[in-house]
């Protein structure tokens, strides 16, 4: 008799090829088979029937705050956070206390990290002004998902904003680059239009929809002219993912889940707790955002889960702190755009899974094909659940979400055949390990 470690039996898998009912063996930490096992047997089998078995989430875009503040997170918590959330892998991002930008400290993060993470993690290197000689070695480390630019300032001293530099950044490598794309010099400009302060909306005033449109101009020219491919965070405006649309030679898109789901009446509700960078604006990108989800010019979706203390947030503005907790809440969220009729469900796993693996070159992940990581996110596609601050486990302690009915919730998170979370518990010990990523990609 066939045997495996695992079973995963009679789910809805969500398949690249389409959805289908069927049984995943798990054998070493992968894929085995997929189909029709009734007559094999397994260590330890799990019904999964009424349940949709998706390819394990990944948010490629969290600010776990190591090293940093642990009173606001940790990769302990970040990732406990994950994994309650359904989240198989993160992409952590690089702008730290002190900031990723050499050797010494991506390998002191990769060493600290070793038995901390609860889900699979890759890091973000950030480029600065003084590092560009070392970026070509450090992206080339199959741990690394990508060098970070912040081409326009936001939380941390990374930054690199005028075209010489960002040529230079451009040129010295080959993998696709991530970008924070809003031009520091009209954000600067403007700064002192709004240094008496206000209610929180005219954060989106200050970063305006120019702001960031001409950031990723100034960055699509660059690339195009280097041949270095691109991959703009947050797009935040129809301006931009209009544009954006005609240089999918060079550039690949993610867009947050905030901008999906929040418009600037959260400014009255939430206060300090609706801002970030690049800011939540108007219903009008809000439908744009969405449109771009349906006509394919997203490939990915993310948190950028930047957690904050309390006190940051409720300073009054502008010192208020930019940035929201969510990679707890992403997967939920979306499933409830899922059962709205928003999108579908495999566009949903597209977008958050393979489109992930696709755009950071993620070895076997992304996807349930044999021979792939078994990373599954379970769902229950008709549980109904409210999001409560009390459930979120970084010790921040609050979500910009808090009180919105969720249907469809993960209830099952499997990392390389071990499974992490079920109905909100947190199983075994923290696991998670590198991703690893294809360096030799210059190209998604
Ligand atoms: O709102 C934001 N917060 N946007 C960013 O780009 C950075 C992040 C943070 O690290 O706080």
């Amino acid at each position: 008799m066939t045997s495996f470690d695992l079973i995963l039996r009679g789910g809805r898998c969500v398949l690249p090829w389409g959805e289908q009912e069927a049984d995943i063996g798990v054998r070493a930490g992968r894929i085995a088979a997929i189909g029709d096992l009734r007559t094999a047997s397994a260590a330890q089998e799990i019904d999964c029937k009424g349940l949709h078995v998706l390819p394990g989430l990944i948010d490629p875009h969290v600010h776990l705050r190591d090293p940093g503040d642990p009173a606001v997170e940790t990769i302990p918590t970040g990732t406990k956070a994950a994994v309650l959330g359904g989240i198989t892998a993160v992409f952590d991002m690089p702008n730290t206390t002190p900031s990723i930008t050499s050797q010494e400290a991506l390998e002191g993060k990769r060493a600290y990290t070793e038995g901390k993470s609860w889900c699979d993690i890759g890091f973000y290197v950030g480029a600065g002004k003084s590092n560009i000689p070392e970026l070509a070695a450090l992206e080339l480390q199959p741990d690394v998902c990508a060098i970070k630019v912040f081409a326009g300032s936001s939380t941390g001293d990374l930054l690199v904003e005028d075209d010489a530099t960002l040529e230079r950044v451009m040129r010295s490598g080959r993998r696709r680059i991530c970008y924070h794309s809003e031009d520091e010099y009209r954000l600067q400009e403007r700064k002192p239009l709004y240094a008496d302060g206000g209610p929180h909306k005219l954060h989106a005033e200050w970063r305006d929809v120019e702001c960031a449109f001409l950031g990723t101009r100034r960055l699509m020219a660059l690339a195009r002219e280097t041949g270095r491919g691109a991959h703009i965070l947050h797009v935040s405006t129809a301006e931009e993912l209009e544009y954006l649309r005609d240089f999918r030679d060079v550039a690949t898109v993610e867009v947050l889940v905030n901008h999906l789901s929040q418009t600037d009446e959260a400014y009255d509700r939430l206060g300090g707790y609706a801002v970030m960078n690049p800011p939540i604006r108007d219903a009008r990108h809000m439908a744009a955002a969405w449109a771009a989800v349906a006509d394919g010019t997203v490939d990915c979706i993310g948190s950028d889960h930047a957690p904050h203390s309390r006190a940051a947030k409720e300073r009054p503005w502008p010192a208020t702190a930019a940035g929201l907790t969510g990679v707890q809440t992403l997967a939920p969220i979306m499933l409830d755009h899922v059962n709205a009729g928003r999108l579908s469900l495999s566009r949903m796993v597209d977008l958050m899974a393979a489109g992930p693996a696709r755009v950071y070159g993620a070895v076997a992940k992304g996807r349930l094909c044999a021979g792939y990581d078994a990373d599954f996110t379970v769902v229950d596609l008709k549980k109904t659940r409210t999001i409560e601050e009390s459930w979120i486990a970084s010790p921040c302690g609050w979500t910009p979400f808090a009180g919105m009915s969720c249907t469809g919730w993960p209830v099952m998170t499997i990392v390389r055949g071990q499974p992490v979370m079920r109905e909100d518990e947190v199983l075994g010990t923290p696991a998670g390990r590198p991703v690893r990523f294809d360096t030799g990609l210059a190209r998604g």
